[in-house]
């Protein structure tokens, strides 16, 4: 074997050992650097050589050369692919970890969910109505006209003189007359906003439920008895309940309701001040007048409706004393739910 297959099958080895980019390019160096590169020391030996020798021993020489360069470069190229697929795996930072965190509904939205579908089995259709609303839907169609005294009740956000974000869900009592004949049986649950600063019971934009049955023959003791299985169906146990009078413009009779407190079993705590009764929400026989304004018969039909605060469904149901913690995004709180 010539000094030059010698050569050739002593690089062949070299570059079998190089696994990387970097190792690759030592192997260049060790047999192509111009100073000590051993393909180029190879072709300083030349010049040592008898005269007649020299012809063939370049010519191989530069073919070991060539050889050495291609199989240099096809495996350069080699590693270059190997390596790009490999840091893309490696640094795709925008890629979830696994395993991928699962996310869930806030709280307010599944008792939301719960709700509804509460109201959906007892044969209530859920309507999805705006956020912005207009005056004539938060107020006047329901018996609140201009300069109404219970309108500074609510003290409301306005876009401009006619528009303005809901102050309550009672706008669904309209649209749901608008948009059906009797018997009307919706509901709607939603975000509602009113001009107060947070503490542990209050918040700017906050959570209700309103629901409005219209029918003939439709009496008090359908609210009572409404009121009953929804109760018994959210808080999963029978619960006490009273109705005392209470005024709101667009029903009449008007009631505030009570539930006995459920923490205390009606005892008396600091949850609903010793009175062992907690008030969560406001209903009654729907206005003539409302009837009338949105185009039902109030001779011929008669209704009741109620709204009540989720949020407050909540602190009682999750036994939750503040309900700043559930708009304040802390993943602390929402994982337990
Ligand atoms: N909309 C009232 C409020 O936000 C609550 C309410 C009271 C709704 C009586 C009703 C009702 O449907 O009949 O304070």
């Amino acid at each position: 074997m010539g000094p030059i297959e010698e050569l050739h099958i002593q690089f062949e080895e070299d570059l079998g050992k190089a696994t990387s980019l970097d190792q690759l390019k030592t192997v260049r160096d060790r047999w192509l650097s111009r100073e000590q590169g051993i393909v180029t020391a190879g072709m300083k030996k030349l010049r040592e050589l008898p005269k007649e020798e020299r012809p063939s021993f370049g010519q191989a020489m530069n073919q070991l050369r060539e050889l050495v360069e291609s199989r240099l470069e096809a495996t350069r190229a080699v590693f270059q692919a190997a390596e790009e697929s490999a840091g893309r795996k490696r640094t795709d930072v925008t890629r979830p970890s696994f395993p991928y965190p699962m996310g869930a509904h806030h709280p307010i939205r599944q008792l939301q969910q719960e709700i509804e579908e509460i109201f959906v089995n007892l044969g209530f259709t859920v309507l999805d109505i705006p956020e912005a609303e207009t005056d004539y839907y938060n107020f006047e169609a329901l018996n609140m006209p201009r300069n109404h005294p219970a309108r500074d009740a609510q003290d409301t956000f306005y876009f401009d003189d006619n528009l303005l974000l809901r102050t309550h869900c009672s706008p669904v009592q309209v649209h749901g007359m608008e948009c059906m004949q009797p018997p009307i049986r919706v509901v709607h649950t939603g975000r509602v906003y009113r001009r107060d600063s947070f503490d542990a019971t209050h918040s700017p934009m906050f959570n209700q439920i309103d629901l409005l049955v219209v029918d003939e023959g439709i009496t008090m003791g359908d609210l009572k008895g409404m009121l009953a299985a929804f109760l018994t169906r959210m808080f999963h146990r029978d619960i006490r309940m009273r109705l005392r009078p209470g005024f709101f413009p667009f029903v009449e009779p008007g009631a505030e309701v009570d539930i006995g407190c459920i923490f205390c079993q009606g005892i008396g705590c600091r949850i609903c001040k010793q009175s062992g009764w907690i008030e969560i929400l406001g209903a009654g026989m729907v206005h003539p007048k409302v009837l009338r304004m949105s185009g039902v018969d109030d001779s011929r039909y008669t209704g009741f409706a109620w709204g009540m605060g989720i949020d407050r469904v909540a602190i009682l149901k999750y036994g939750v004393d503040d309900i700043r913690l559930f708009f304040e995004n802390d993943l602390r709180f929402l994982n337990q739910f």
